[in-house]
């Protein structure tokens, strides 16, 4: 088969590394790619959002399916444009329809399918301009902190927890009144804050049948002691250690199952990957957000992971067959840790030249902000790469990564030593 892959991230390259070890794979594009899918894949410079372009080289290129690794083009509806076209309907795009991904494209639509389908999640109201002073006596109600939620896509700074009222009150009016995140603050999401700690649980569905992805941690803040500001995420860790059979049960018959067979009721098209964000409170999960995609990082330690043949598992998916495929996990342990370049999140230089990446030994490493630049690989992002190692628990896996890092070099380059500390 020829598949094309959609995004740049270390995600991507990450899908891209188990994509090309199935031997159902005779070639794999990646628009745009980076440095690292470039290594072992055909990047084109097409923007995953440009359905015409995608669309004019699936026929040229008589691509057999399509990945997709980004939110962007899944809530713009990229599953219907195929599926509307007569020219290109035949090919399977791995991802939800345009109103699936409003789970992730809209912080109320997900909250109004919890609370139909019964899942879990934090109390919650939203407010639009027209009912800002409803919104202000809302957080009256509350006991700090206050949880703000941009309706919308705000690449991932939308959620704001605020201790104090006045100030919730105040960002509650930038948000919607002052359009503090653009079109997606038109709606504003207040939402009960919960105090426990963080999972992410990864689900493959064909919107009838589903199979259950490894856990991962991530860690979002800059700063170590999960400090500073947040990022796309600073390093993952999968399995996650206190993820045990009773929780993971849990999880299953109060979250995943309703939340698939909430789909199929409500007849949500939904052929992807479902990304739950879970806080644990007291032993109990709670949702917290759905996202429509894999993480990043938290791929680059759950794809390592699959033994099993991901075209396989995609075709399985594409033909609502994903009952009669059976899904193989590593046992062992894999923590990632990102590289980034200094400055980021906020701003950072690029076009740095990145050393020692022939010296990695018993580690992978997923390219997530580079280019190539006179035949030299070169930062090109915030998050430059991401270094996954096995071992037989997380620590050691870290371990491998860290001696790892040692030999990379980049002006400026940074990464978090303290990945996995809070889970000893
Ligand atoms: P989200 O964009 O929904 O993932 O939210 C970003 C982060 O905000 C999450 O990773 C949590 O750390 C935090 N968060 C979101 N919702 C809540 C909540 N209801 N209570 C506590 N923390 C939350
Ligand atoms: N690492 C968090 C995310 O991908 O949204």
């Amino acid at each position: 088969m020829t598949i094309l892959l959609l995004g740049s991230g270390g995600r991507e390259h990450a899908l891209a590394y188990k994509l090309i070890q199935s031997s159902k794979c005779s070639q794999l594009f990646v628009a745009p790619g980076n440095a690292g899918t470039a290594s072992i894949a055909t990047n084109i410079s097409i923007s995953p959002t440009d359905f015409e372009a995608l669309k004019t080289f699936v026929i040229q290129e008589k691509i057999d399916m399509v990945v997709v690794g980004p939110e962007d083009p899944l809530v713009l509806g990229i599953y219907d444009f195929f599926k509307n076209d007569n020219a290109i309907n035949h090919i399977p795009v791995i991802g939800p329809s345009k109103l699936g991904a409003q789970l992730e494209g809209s912080k109320e639509f997900a909250k109004e399918f919890l609370v139909k389908h019964n899942i879990p999640t934090a109390a919650y109201d939203s407010f639009t301009v027209a009912t800002v002073e409803k919104g202000c006596a809302f957080l009256e109600t509350l006991q700090p902190p206050y949880v703000l939620k941009a309706d919308g896509l705000a690449a991932g700074k939308g959620v704001l927890i605020l201790n104090d009222l006045e100030e919730a009150k105040t960002e509650l009016r930038n948000m919607l009144v002052g359009a503090k995140f653009g079109t997606a603050s038109e709606k504003v999401v207040i939402e009960e804050f919960l105090d426990g700690i963080e999972l992410s649980c990864f689900v493959l569905t064909d919107g009838k049948n589903y199979k259950v992805l490894p856990t991962a941690k991530d860690y979002k803040r800059i700063g170590e002691g999960d400090t500073g500001l947040n990022t796309g995420g600073m390093g993952a860790v999968s399995p996650v250690p206190f993820a045990d059979a009773l929780l993971l049960e849990k999880i299953e018959t109060r979250i995943i199952k309703p939340t698939v067979d909430g789909l199929q009721k409500d007849q949500i098209e939904y052929k992807g990957f479902i990304f739950i964000g879970l806080i644990i409170v007291k032993g109990e999960p709670i949702v917290i957000e759905y996202n429509v995609r894999m993480g990043d990082p938290e791929t680059e330690v759950v794809m390592p992971r699959i033994q099993s043949d991901l075209v396989a598992l995609f075709q399985a998916v594409a033909n609502q067959k994903l009952d009669e495929v059976t899904l193989k996990i590593d046992p062992r342990s894999a923590t990632t840790i990102m590289i980034v370049s200094g400055g980021y999140p906020e701003d950072y230089e690029k076009g740095f030249e990145i050393s020692g990446l022939d010296n990695i030994e018993d580690s992978m490493v997923f390219h997530a902000g580079t280019s190539i630049e006179n035949g030299k690989v070169v930062t090109n992002g915030g998050r430059v790469l991401a270094i996954t190692s096995f071992g037989a628990d997380f620590e050691e896996a870290k371990k491998k990564s860290y001696q790892n890092i040692d030999k990379l070099h980049f002006d400026k380059m940074y990464f978090r030593k303290d990945i996995g500390k809070d889970l000893k």
